[in-house]
């Protein structure tokens, strides 16, 4: 029952088109449908063949779940050049190769499958990598029966062209001609948001240009690159080679917020903070208080942070009243009870904060946004949460420059096209990808002008000092 979702007929038609440009079909000729479901691709092919003519090729469909195998079957039963076949298009041995491949294979993710599952097409399939999805192994296996000079046609969800977990896939299909990808409208298979792409193989050496339709309607031709990397960059409109800069070599630090792995215990908020915690406490900010409606990053709560200013934790004997609200009952169960602290002690974070770099001058992002926007906490008071991302420039008065820029629609452009997406078109900013973004010359040059590293270093000595201080303290000194 894997992975049904019918393709509408208005799409169809037009993949069947495309499979058939200039190659008009024989009788002779020979077409797979893997995971034809109840046979929307065969029914497209006998609408082309009402529309243009000639005899009708042998059509094979193939669909592992038995009453849609039926149904197709009852539909197409009495057309001898048609055969349904029930059978596991990834499992099953099949000793024929095809002119042709049309389809719309199924979308499951590796979350999905079972352990036996996985192990199976891990090895069988060069492009079960990582967290891959059942219509990439399609393709490999699709690609495989397909004759020489033979075609394929594919919808499938557009991740495979930028995520990682499809990098084998691209680099298989660089070893094809990749004619055309088109990235058709996100609407099609709605109320599902799969944001389909129509790709267009034929299998002989790759011409060097691709066909590439953007959702806008643009039109341009692209070389793609064969190393398995995101093919987004080419198609948004980049180059692939390395930029001069990128926003990674100007910080100290882009990375994801602390992890206490007991947010419920370590933050509180402010005006539960009693006076004797206070030298623990630093303000923090979640995620979802990155919004229009908090403009100058006003924390609501504070973290309690058993950490001294240079990121080492305190000894528990040196904890004071955070050591006893620590110890209070419930608080210390939760505490112990996370699995982190099996090989660290029973209060540390999930993670070690690394607060000589987190209390600078820095820049705030959520991880999952619908449109990237970045915040300055130009004080370097604030210790955010896992799901806020962090960007510490290594030159501390160059903090509004890269937000401003950050906050460009070039950087946003770039970030849209080389992210990740999450539900709903979010995107998901991670560091790997931040550190990546490319810093335009000019940019890069008033970046570089100005450096104030006596100012680094001097706000690195103030936070040695406010190690010793606890954490109020650091507040203090570097205001
Ligand atoms: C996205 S649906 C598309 C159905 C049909 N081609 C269409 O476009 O309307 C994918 C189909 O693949 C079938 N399927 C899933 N895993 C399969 C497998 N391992 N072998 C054969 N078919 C499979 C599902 O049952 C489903 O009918």
């Amino acid at each position: 029952m894997k992975g049904f979702v019918p393709t509408p007929d208005f799409v169809v038609d037009r993949m069947v088109e495309r499979l058939f440009r200039d190659r008009r079909p024989s009788s002779r000729s020979t077409i797979l449908d893997p995971g034809c479901g109840e046979g929307a691709f065969v029914r497209g092919i006998l609408r082309w063949r009402d529309r243009n003519g000639g005899p009708l090729p042998r059509i094979v469909g193939v669909e592992s779940d038995s009453r849609r195998r039926r149904r197709a079957e009852r539909e197409f039963g009495g057309i001898p050049e048609i055969q349904i076949r029930n059978a596991d298009f990834l499992a099953d041995p099949c000793d024929e190769s095809f002119d042709f491949v049309v389809g719309n294979p199924p979308y499951v993710s590796i979350l999905e499958l079972s352990e036996t599952e996985k192990q199976l097409y891990r090895t069988r399939f060069s492009t079960a990598r990582g967290r891959f999805d059942l219509y990439l192994l399609f393709f490999e296996r699709a690609l495989r029966l397909l004759n020489d000079g033979g075609r394929l046609v594919f919808i499938t969800p557009e991740k495979f062209l930028y995520v990682d977990a499809a990098s084998p896939l691209r680099s298989l299909l660089s070893r094809f001609d990749v004619e055309e990808i088109d990235l058709v409208d996100e609407t099609i298979f709605e109320p599902l948001l799969t944001y389909p792409t129509v790709t267009t193989v034929s299998r002989r050496q790759y011409s060097g240009r691709t066909k590439v339709i953007r959702r806008n309607g643009a039109i341009k031709y692209i070389a793609l690159c064969g190393d398995g990397q995101s093919w987004m960059p080419l198609i948004a409109g980049e180059s692939q080679s390395r930029p001069d800069s990128t926003l990674g070599d100007f910080c100290r630090r882009v990375s994801a917020g602390v992890a206490t792995g007991a947010d419920a215990v370590f933050v509180l908020r402010n005006e539960k903070i009693d006076d004797s915690l206070k030298p623990f406490a630093y303000p923090t900010i979640a995620g979802r208080e990155l919004g229009d409606g908090n403009p100058r990053l006003a924390a609501q709560c504070s973290m309690l942070v058993p950490y001294s200013g240079d990121g080492r934790l305190i000894h528990e004997s040196k904890l004071g009243s955070l050591g006893f609200y620590l110890r209070q009952e419930g608080i210390a169960q939760k505490l112990v009870a996370r699995t982190c602290v099996r090989r660290k002690p029973w209060y540390a974070f999930h993670e070690t904060p690394p607060l000589r770099d987190i209390l600078n001058p820095k820049i705030l992002c959520k991880d999952i946004v619908a449109s990237p926007r970045f915040w300055i906490d130009r004080s370097g008071r604030i210790v955010p949460r896992h799901s806020v991302y962090y960007i510490v420039p290594r030159n501390p008065a160059v903090v509004d420059d890269l937000c401003e820029f950050l906050n460009s629609d070039l950087s946003t452009a770039w970030l849209r096209a080389n992210c990740q997406r999450a539900a709903g078109d979010f995107l998901r900013l991670q560091s790997r990808i931040l550190s990546r973004l490319p810093i335009p010359a000019e940019i890069a040059a008033r970046l570089n002008s100005g450096t104030d590293t006596f100012q680094a270093i001097s706000e690195n000595k103030a936070l040695d000092q406010a190690s010793r201080l606890g954490a109020s303290g650091a507040l203090d000194l570097i205001r």
